[in-house]
């Protein structure tokens, strides 16, 4: 369970600040798999950024659980996984095995454990005949692909994932929607953006909009639907951002 209440953020760059979100409240419960659009700027980053614990809120606060996540306890750590779209956060110089041993040591994870669990996100990926290639020779989607194993290699029970099929062949993108659809099975809790509206529909239940930073819309895809009189979420979203919140 992700309780989002009041939140905002606030940038200050020189004398000017800027207002990435503002004033957003939502909750998420176990298991659900959401969906978060907003333009380019919306704040979408901003806002996992926050629910991740690796960015504090200006006003506002988010619980896991219940628990208050400016606490940045290594419970609430080890319940999140994230990744971000652009910034895979691998090391060029390590393979992926050794990238993802020492995320999963960082967790406190033991070698046996670890082992086990690498060699099962290898099979799930298709990565064994790379895996103990140097990262820096990777291709994008090669990279991407260690990158989402490196966001489950602690079996977190929520997944954030920030644009994860941008710069994926359709193969890929196929793969990391399979993969959504397993990771549902096991009852995970996932928010992801995407400006991908297909793949909205076909993987989520609930959606949030963003625009300006403000809260357009959350809550069930269907529901949405019926009060737009509509199935297509991309008129919908264009209608509502001109509507606005
Ligand atoms: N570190 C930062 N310093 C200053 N401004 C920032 C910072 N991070 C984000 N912003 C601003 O906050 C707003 C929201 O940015 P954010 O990255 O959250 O948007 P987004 O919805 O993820 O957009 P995109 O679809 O392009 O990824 C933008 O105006 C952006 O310029
Ligand atoms: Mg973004």
């Amino acid at each position: 369970m992700i309780e989002v209440n009041n939140v905002s953020k606030q940038f200050k760059e020189k004398k000017k600040t800027i207002a990435a979100v503002k004033d957003v409240s939502f909750s998420i419960s176990k298991g659900e798999i959401v969906g978060l659009l907003g333009e380019n700027g919306a704040g979408k980053t901003t806002l996992l950024r926050m629910i991740s614990t690796i960015m504090e809120p200006t006003n506002g606060s988010i619980k896991i659980n219940g628990i208050d996540i400016s606490k940045k306890t290594m419970g609430i750590k080890q319940k999140i996984g994230v990744l971000f779209g652009s910034e895979t956060g691998l090391y060029d110089r390590l393979s992926a095995r050794e990238n993802l041993a020492y995320f999963s040591s960082l967790y406190g994870i033991s070698k046996h454990e670890t082992n086990v669990r690498i060699d099962q996100l290898a099979v799930r990926f298709g990565m064994k005949d790379y895996i103990d290639r140097r990262v820096g020779g990777y291709s994008k989607g090669m990279r991407q692909k260690v990158a989402i194993a490196r966001t489950l290699i602690h079996d977190p029970d929520i997944i954030l994932f920030d644009e994860p099929t941008t710069g994926l062949d359709i193969s890929s993108a196929n793969m990391f929607r399979e993969l959504v659809h397993q990771l549902r099975k096991e009852g995970k809790t996932i928010v992801f953006s995407s400006h991908i509206m297909e793949e909205v529909k076909l993987l989520c239940q609930s959606i949030i909009m963003i625009h300006k930073g403000e809260l357009v819309y959350q809550g069930d895809i269907d529901e949405l639907y019926k009060q737009e009189e509509s199935e297509d979420l991309n008129y919908i979203f264009m209608s509502r951002l001109v509507r606005g919140a």
